[in-house]
C-alpha cells in the first residue's frame, strides 16, 4: 500500500474496531442498546405511574388534584428533553459522550433511588436529578449509535433502528412490570424497580466500555490513539474550518441548516405522535367499545401497542432499509422522513374512520380495530421518520457539535410534547372528528411535500449522508498536498 493510500484512510482507523461484529453489527451496539433499554425502563417505568401516584390517596401516593399532577407531568416531560441541550454541549466541549454517558447514568441513579423515598423533599430532588441526568445520558448515547459506524456505512440506520428496539423493549417490560408493582404492592415499590433498572443500565455501560473503545471520546482524546497520519488529516482539517462566520464555514452551515430545516417536520411529526398519550387515550377510554370475549381491555394497555409494534415491526422496516440499500436505492434520511410523516398521518385517517363510527353509534362508542391501526401506522411512521433522524444527524452534523445537535433535536421533541397537549385542548373545542381530519390532511401533505422536494433539500448535505470516508479523506488528501505546494 502506497503512503497516499494510507492517508486516504481506505481502512479503518486503529481507533474504531470495525472487525468484532454480531449479527453484522459491531458488538458496542449491544452494549448501547442494552443501557438504553434499561435507561428507558427506568424512564418509562416512572413516568408510566408519576401521574396516577400523584393523584392517588392509597399506597403512600399524595392526593394531588388531577390538574396540579398533570401540570406537574407536563413540566417534568418537557424538562427532561429540554436538557439535552446542555448534555449534548457538555459532550462537545468537556467530556465526550461516553464519560457524559457514565455521569448521566450515575445521576439517574441516584435520582431513580431517591424516588423510592416518600417525603416530598425527596421527590423534587430526585425529578431533578432525573431531569439532569436524562439530558447528559440520552442524546449522548444516541450519538455514540452514529459513532459506531463509519462515513457512508450503510448499515448505520439499520443499527439506530435496532437500538431502538432496545428503547422500546424497555419501554414495553416498563408498562407491563413497574405500573404493576406500582399499582398492586404500593408507588414507591414501583419507583425502586425503575432505579433498581437503571443500576442495571449502569453496570451494562461500564462493564461493556471494552466494546466502545474509541467511541464517543472527544477528539483530542482520540488523538492520542489516532493513526498518525489521520491525525494529521484530522487537525488540519479543523484548522481549515475554524475560519467562516462562528468557526464554521459556508458547507458546514448548509449541513447545519438542512438539519434544521429537518427539526421542522420533527415538531410536526411528536406534537401529532404524542397525542397517544393524551387525546387518543382518552378517546380509547371514553369512546371505544374495549370489550374482548367478555372482559374490556384497560385503556392504559393500549398504549403499550405502539412499543409492542415497534418490536414486531422494526426489523421489518431496517431488513427493508438494507435491502433497498444493496439496490443502490435507500432513499435520503429526508425522504424517509417525509414518508414517515405521511404515514402518521394515514394513522389519523384511522381516527377519523373511529370517529366516525362513534357519531353514527347508538351507543357513542367505536371499535377496537380503528385505534390499533391507528396506532400501527403511527408506529410504522416512527419507524421510518425517528431512528432515521437519529442516524441523520450523526451522519450530517459537522463532528465537533455532532452531539448538541443531537442535543437540540431531542428539545425540539420536547417542544413537540408541549404543542400535542395544546393540541388535545383544541380538541375539546373543535370536536375529535375535527381534529383528527386536520391532522391526517396536514400531516399527509406536509409529508408529500418533503419527499417531492427531497432532492432540493438534500443538495445541502453536501453529500455527506452517503459519502465514503476514503472520497472524504482523499478530498482532505487533495487539499493539503495543494498547500503543501
Ligand atoms: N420514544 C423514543 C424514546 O424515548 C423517542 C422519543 C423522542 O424522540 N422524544 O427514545
Ligand atoms: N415509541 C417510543 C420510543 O421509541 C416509546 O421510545
Amino acid at each position: 500500500m502506497s503512503s497516499s493510500r494510507d492517508i486516504s484512510g481506505g481502512k479503518a482507523p486503529a481507533f474504531i474496531d470495525t472487525t468484532d461484529t454480531l449479527f453484522g453489527h459491531p458488538k458496542g451496539l449491544l452494549i448501547l442498546f442494552f443501557t438504553e433499554m434499561w435507561e428507558r425502563f427506568s424512564y418509562y417505568g416512572m413516568r408510566g405511574i408519576l401521574v396516577l401516584f400523584l393523584v392517588s390517596e392509597t399506597k403512600g401516593g399524595y392526593g394531588w388534584t388531577e390538574e396540579e399532577a398533570l401540570g406537574l407531568y407536563g413540566i417534568y416531560t418537557a424538562l427532561v428533553y429540554l436538557m439535552a441541550i446542555p448534555g449534548g454541549i457538555v459532550a462537545d466541549r468537556l467530556l465526550g459522550q461516553k464519560k457524559a454517558v457514565i455521569a448521566g447514568g450515575f445521576t439517574l441513579v441516584a435520582g431513580h433511588l431517591l424516588m423510592a423515598y416518600p417525603p416530598e423533599w425527596a421527590f423534587y430532588s430526585a425529578l431533578g436529578l432525573i431531569i439532569i441526568g436524562t439530558g447528559m445520558l440520552k442524546p449522548n448515547i444516541s450519538t455514540m449509535v452514529g459513532g459506531l459506524y463509519r462515513e457512508g456505512d450503510s448499515r448505520r440506520d439499520s443499527g439506530f433502528t435496532i437500538f431502538y428496539m432496545g428503547i422500546n423493549l424497555g419501554a414495553l417490560l416498563a408498562s407491563l412490570i413497574v405500573g404493576y408493582v406500582g399499582e398492586t404492592y404500593g408507588w414507591h415499590k414501583g419507583f425502586s424497580l425503575a432505579g433498581f433498572g437503571m443500576v442495571l443500565g449502569q453496570i451494562v455501560f461500564i462493564g461493556g466500555r471494552k466494546y466502545l473503545r474509541g467511541v464517543g471520546n472527544l477528539e483530542r482524546d482520540n488523538h492520542l490513539s489516532a493513526e498518525e497520519s489521520r491525525n494529521r488529516i484530522f487537525t488540519k482539517e479543523e484548522e481549515v474550518k475554524r475560519t467562516g462566520f462562528l468557526g464554521f464555514d459556508k458547507q458546514e452551515w448548509d449541513r447545519i441548516i438542512v438539519i434544521l430545516l429537518s427539526f421542522i417536520i420533527v415538531l410536526i411529526f411528536w406534537a401529532s405522535f404524542e397525542q397517544a398519550g393524551g387525546l387518543m387515550n382518552l378517546y380509547a377510554l371514553n369512546y371505544t367499545d374495549r370489550v374482548v370475549l367478555g372482559w374490556e381491555i384497560p385503556a392504559s394497555w393500549l398504549q403499550g401497542l405502539n412499543a409492542f409494534f415497534i418490536l414486531t415491526t422494526g426489523g421489518i422496516v431496517a431488513a427493508v432499509w438494507v435491502k433497498l440499500a444493496k439496490a443502490g436505492k435507500n432513499p435520503p434520511s429526508i425522504f424517509k422522513m417525509g414518508l414517515g410523516t405521511a404515514i402518521l398521518g394515514v394513522g389519523f385517517i384511522f381516527m377519523v374512520g373511529a370517529s366516525m363510527e362513534r357519531n353514527a353509534s347508538a351507543e357513542n362508542l367505536s371499535s377496537l380495530h380503528w385505534l390499533i391501526f391507528a396506532y400501527l401506522f403511527h408506529t410504522l411512521g416512527e419507524l421510518a421518520l425517528s431512528p432515521v433522524s437519529l442516524s441523520f444527524i450523526t451522519k450530517v452534523a459537522p463532528k465537533r457539535i455532532v452531539a448538541s445537535m443531537m442535543g437540540l433535536y431531542f428539545a425540539v421533541t420536547g417542544l413537540g410534547n408541549y404543542v400535542a397537549s395544546w393540541i388535545g385542548i383544541w380538541a375539546q373545542r373543535l370536536g375529535e372528528l375535527e381534529i383528527f381530519t386536520y391532522i391526517a390532511g396536514f400531516t399527509i401533505f406536509i409529508g408529500i411535500i418533503l419527499m417531492v422536494l427531497t432532492r432540493k433539500i438534500n443538495k445541502l448535505t453536501h453529500g455527506y449522508e452517503d459519502k465514503k470516508e476514503e472520497e472524504r479523506d482523499a478530498q482532505t488528501g487533495q487539499l493539503l498536498e495543494a498547500e503543501a505546494k
